[in-house]
């Protein structure tokens, strides 16, 4: 097992009616909020409004940051930059999902950055500080209510960068399932799938020396297939609902992944899909990771595999090969059931700019440890996912 460090300093509020103690988390860092969100359907759901309760009965002020958009822009940063120095805000709360959640992050390193926020994105530049932030959850997908990462696009450079610093985690977190009830099943299928992957990304590791969080990923994911399905035909089920959204603050909080190394092939092609292409995340993951499991599978890590198929699919029968080629089957299917792209032309790309996605996943010369892949092996598995 390798050796870490870990460190968790939100303080998670889960449960139905968990908004009642906003006003006293608030109150710790100040009385001046920025308020982020998305495009309108906190207003739509009454999440909104529960909020503006919470902020008139603890006499908070505040000031709104909306718009932000599904995979989030550095323009909009720099406009919550400049809110929070001219109003002289004290503290920030994220309502909704990933994207408001790490545009609102990279706000609050932002503000005590005097140069270009891309800078910190891109770690050319280390965060040194950042206000304090808070989150109230909409939707269960990205995790980034329990952990300090964020990705923010650059549409004039054509990239999006996933970024990380102790300082970003959020002081609170409010996961209230009942938030979660008019995620859309399109959506809500995304949140399953990028939770499932960000288990994949250490779970598939070349070293398989870490019981514990093996065991926990397992578990993790057989809840999170289980409780997906109940939640797209049920939509108001708080028992799916509460085990999907704490299944996917989970996975990546760190606490499934101690003592597992990185493969990240997954998350980083992706957000060169994303960062050329503007798809959504969990599209590009559910596309992907089907095609990297079979062109990565071999003799040397079919146990790995075959392992997935058993505990997590229940699969039952001798041959390791067998049973892992029937796991990644398992997941092929589980994913047209969610009603996910299963190929790259089903979210409009044709094999045009793959050349870009590739560069744009590749920071040095190879992705992943499991079997170490070069730019040629990834245009082939783009190329078999057309
Ligand atoms: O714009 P609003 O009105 O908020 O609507 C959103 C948006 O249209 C909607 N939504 C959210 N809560 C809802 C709801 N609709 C109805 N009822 C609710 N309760 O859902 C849509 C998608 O929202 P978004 O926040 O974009 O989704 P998600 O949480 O999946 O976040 C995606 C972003 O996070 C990044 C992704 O790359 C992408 O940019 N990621 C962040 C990570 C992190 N910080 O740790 C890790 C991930 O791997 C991921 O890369
Ligand atoms: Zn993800």
């Amino acid at each position: 097992m390798k050796n870490f460090n870990m460190h968790i300093p939100t303080k998670v509020y889960f449960g139905e009616g968990a908004i009642k103690d906003l006003s006293i988390e608030i109150k710790k860092y100040g009385n001046r909020v920025l308020m982020v969100y998305g495009h309108g359907s906190i207003k739509r759901n009454g999440v909104y409004d529960d909020v503006m309760a919470v902020f008139e009965l603890g006499d908070i002020t505040y000031v709104e940051l909306s718009g932000v958009d599904v995979n989030p822009r550095l323009e909009t940063v720099n406009e919550g930059v400049r809110i929070c120095l001219s109003e002289k805000i004290d503290f920030i709360l994220a309502v909704g999902g990933g994207s408001v959640i790490d545009c609102s992050k990279t706000i609050a390193a932002a503000v005590y950055y005097a140069g270009d926020p891309w800078d910190l994105v891109s770690y050319k530049t280390k965060i040194q500080k950042a206000m304090p932030l808070g989150v109230v959850l909409t939707l269960s997908a990205t995790g980034s209510e329990l952990n300090g990462n964020a990705v923010i696009s650059n549409t004039q450079t054509k990239e999006k960068r996933g970024f990380s610093s102790e300082w970003m985690w959020p002081k609170f977190s409010i996961l209230d399932p009942t938030y979660t009830y008019t995620v859309s099943p399109h959506q809500t299928a995304c949140g399953i799938v990028d939770t499932l992957t960000h288990l994949y990304e250490f779970y598939f590791s070349a070293k398989e020396d870490a019981e514990l969080s093996d065991a926990m990923s397992e578990a993790v994911m057989a809840t999170v297939i289980k409780y997906g399905k109940i939640a797209i035909a049920e939509p108001n089920n708080y028992e799916a609902r509460s085990n999907l959204m704490w299944a996917s603050a989970v996975a990546l909080s760190g606490m499934t992944n101690r003592g597992k190394t990185f493969e990240g092939f997954n998350h980083a092609v992706e957000h060169g899909l994303s960062a050329i292409y503007d798809i959504t995340h969990a599209d590009g993951l559910a596309i992907l990771a089907p095609y990297w499991m079979e062109y990565v599978l071999d003799e040397k890590n079919v146990t790995r595999f075959a392992r997935f198929a058993r505990k997590v699919w229940g699969i039952v029968d001798e041959d390791d090969m067998g049973v892992a080629k029937k796991g990644i089957e398992r997941t092929r299917r589980y994913y047209e059931y969610l009603e996910m792209p299963s190929r790259l032309s089903h979210v409009k790309i044709d094999d045009a700019r793959l050349d870009a996605v590739i560069d744009h996943a590749f920071l040095g010369d190879t992705l992943g440890h499991l079997k170490i892949l070069r730019k040629q092996d990834v245009r082939r598995i783009l190329e078999a996912a057309l």
